[in-house]
């Protein structure tokens, strides 16, 4: 595998920073400080979080029961307190906290200060349900405030929020509340998607039919004319808010205490709910925002995620408001209604900041030069990547079309880092397609198997010392969490290889693991094929991940039908529904090839990795262990 990655590799030039943009930054001298923080990671770590509000300071910094680890022992914290109340007592209680900007152009505008009254307000409201302090919450929301809202106030009184893309189907959503175990749901009766209507509400009614835990449903109405609320566990959210206080006192909460459970694929067909926790997350993602964007308070934020994943958790929500920024999040696709639109947002608002992803990039790459050059972007300052390898092609249209002077922060990091763990900062050298070198206080390295440091060449991306945004574990399966840490003897293992250049930049290269990044979304391949043989026509079905032009890669799905079932043009298109409706549209396979047979092991185990290569036309490697 090693030898793979090199040829994979190409080192190309070094874009060094605007001098400008290097004098201002937080970090000037990033060699000088990461050398120092790693000297004592503990004191850095420290040092950082004193930068935040505590209620009562911590005693250990860092307790270290390999691999269990807790931060600012003996603290008292809420990251909600962090996110607002310490800015609604500064001069930036009336400062804009988040600008969003629906699909149909429609904008809703929130100072710190009517955020923290509508947060409130909503903790009231979760108050009186008579949720108490680590009851979870499902919240299943397209792309509107109120999820932001809902998760501040969930966090505000202790309550566990795990937030579902609302792309995901009821099956989908039934497996994560049932997991979690929630008392709420939080959901709208429609999401818009290309000015479609896409319905939630029965997403919601259908999933829930069986979670015997689910008190009430909350629901956003944005339609006019929507469905009517039916059953009394209905409550429509105008309602609810209407009338609480907007004081509710922020819950002084151990450092430790659950944040959220997100929910993120592995390589078995269960989802794993990652936990991650106030204390530690908040310091992680304060100090990543600031330093990696380099935000001040005149900038304009503007990070396309959604909520429904992690970066928007650490990247919309929480980050930037505990840094009393200004958030710009938009409904909706790039390129509609046309692909003008990012670019329109950016003039409009004055973006100075634009956290995107390569997918994102490679589709308006397609529409050509002349959209984004339609833009006046001279607001820009600095520009991000996250959540696939981006490719040095997109990389350089990407520089070149904002005006070839805003470096691009290549962002590596996963939903269980937490924050953003290896990244350039905005003094640091670039070159295209690298996410050149650990975040400060972090020590990531690229090794072998058994765990050997590799000076230059490629192997798999870990992490040897524990950080305070990790996650602390996987909701009702910390055996799932001690894989992490005893892969590789020593290390946190990301699940990715990576190639370690004679700079030591770190190249990362995509999964090691059955993982596929299809536009960024992490699927894992044994639940699109667990999906597949629920359906009836299917025996036995095996899935791998295909490189494509856009969405960096795609699912393809090999199928073994029952006897008496036979490929039929419609067969495709039944078992492309059947996953559709058992996952959602992200996992749906774009190709479906119907075979005989599937290459495995003696024991039986599908060797994915040989019809990867069979279909890639490479070497499938070692083939011993390969059942005649
Ligand atoms: C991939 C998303 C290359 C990687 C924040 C990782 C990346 C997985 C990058 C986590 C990047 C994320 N370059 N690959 N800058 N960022 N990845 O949990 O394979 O959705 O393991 O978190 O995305 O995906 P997740």
């Amino acid at each position: 595998m090693e030898e793979n990655i090199e040829t994979l590799q190409k080192s190309g030039r070094v874009i060094h920073p605007p001098a400008e943009l290097k004098a201002q930054a937080y970090i000037q001298d990033y060699d000088k400080a990461y050398k120092e923080s790693i000297a004592d990671p503990e004191k850095f770590w420290d040092g950082i979080a004193k930068e935040l509000h505590w209620f009562s300071p911590w005693h250990t910094i860092l307790e270290w029961n390999y691999p269990w680890a807790k931060w600012f022992l003996g603290g008292t914290c809420n990251i909600s307190y962090n996110c607002l109340d310490r800015h609604v007592q500064s001069p930036r209680k009336n400062k804009v906290a988040v600008i969003w900007v629906g699909e149909n152009g429609e904008e809703r505008i929130f100072t710190y200060a009517e955020l923290y009254r509508q947060v409130n307000k909503c903790a009231n409201a979760l108050k009186s349900l008579g949720l108490q302090k680590g009851d979870r919450v499902t919240i299943y929301l397209p792309k509107i405030p109120e999820q932001i809202v809902a998760m501040l106030a969930c966090a505000r009184i202790g309550l566990i929020h795990s937030v579902i893309y609302s792309g995901f189907s009821a099956p989908a959503l039934k497996s994560r509340i049932l997991d979690a175990e929630s008392k709420l749901v939080i959901t709208a009766d429609v999401g818009y998607d290309r000015a479609k209507t896409i319905a939630l509400k029965p997403v919601v009614d259908e999933a829930i039919a069986d979670c015997p835990t689910v008190e009430k449903v909350v629901v956003v109405r944005r339609e006019k004319n929507g469905p009517a609320l039916s059953s009394d566990k209905e409550i429509d959210w105008e309602d609810w808010l209407t009338g609480q206080s907007t004081s509710c006192e922020a819950l002084q909460l151990d450092s430790e205490t659950p944040l959220y459970i997100l929910y993120t694929s592995g390589t078995t067909g269960k989802p794993k709910g990652v936990v991650h926790v106030h204390g530690g997350y908040m310091v992680g993602t304060y100090i990543t925002t600031k330093y990696v964007f380099d935000l001040k308070d005149e900038d304009v934020y503007f990070c396309v995620a959604d909520p429904g994943w992690v970066t928007g958790h650490s990247y919309i929500v929480y980050g930037p408001l505990l840094n009393g920024g200004t958030i710009l999040t938009a409904e909706g696709k790039p390129d509609y209604p046309n692909p003008g639109r990012w670019w329109d947002l950016i003039e409009r608002y004055g973006v100075s900041i634009f956290y995107t992803t390569p997918t994102a990039i490679r589709l308006l790459m397609k529409y050509g030069e002349e959209w984004p050059g339609k833009y006046d972007l001279s607001s820009l300052r600095i520009l991000g990547s996250v959540g696939e390898p981006i490719n040095p092609e997109a990389w350089e249209w990407f520089y070149r079309v904002t005006g070839s002077s805003k470096p691009i922060m290549d962002t590596w990091w996963q939903t269980e880092t937490g924050s953003i763990l290896v990244t350039p900062l905005p003094c640091v050298p670039l070159k295209p397609g690298s996410a050149t070198r650990p975040f400060l206080g972090i020590e990531a390295d690229v090794v072998d198997r058994e765990g050997k440091s590799i000076a230059q060449g490629g192997g798999f991306a870990v992490i040897k010392k524990p950080w305070p945004s990790m996650m602390r574990t996987i909701h009702n399966d910390p055996d799932r969490y001690l894989l992490y840490w005893n892969t590789i003897p020593g290390c946190y293992t990301a699940g990715d290889v990576c190639h370690k250049d004679e700079d030591g930049y770190l190249w990362f290269m995509g999964r090691a693991d059955d993982v596929v990044k299809v536009a960024g979304n992490r699927i894992g391949t044994a639940e699109v094929e667990s999906a597949l043989v629920s359906h009836e026509a299917v025996v036995e079905a095996a899935v791998i991940g295909k490189p494509h032009k856009t969405a960096g890669e795609m699912i393809k799905a090999f199928v073994i039908l029952k006897q008496g079932h036979t490929e039929t043009p419609d067969m495709i298109k039944h078992l492309q529904d059947h996953v559709l409706q058992e996952l959602g549209k992200i996992a749906v396979p774009k190709e479906v090839e119907i075979v005989s047979s599937l290459p495995k092991t003696r024991s039986g185990k599908i060797m994915r990795r040989v019809l990867k290569a069979k279909e890639l036309g490479q070497d499938p490697g070692d083939i011993s262990t390969l059942d005649e």
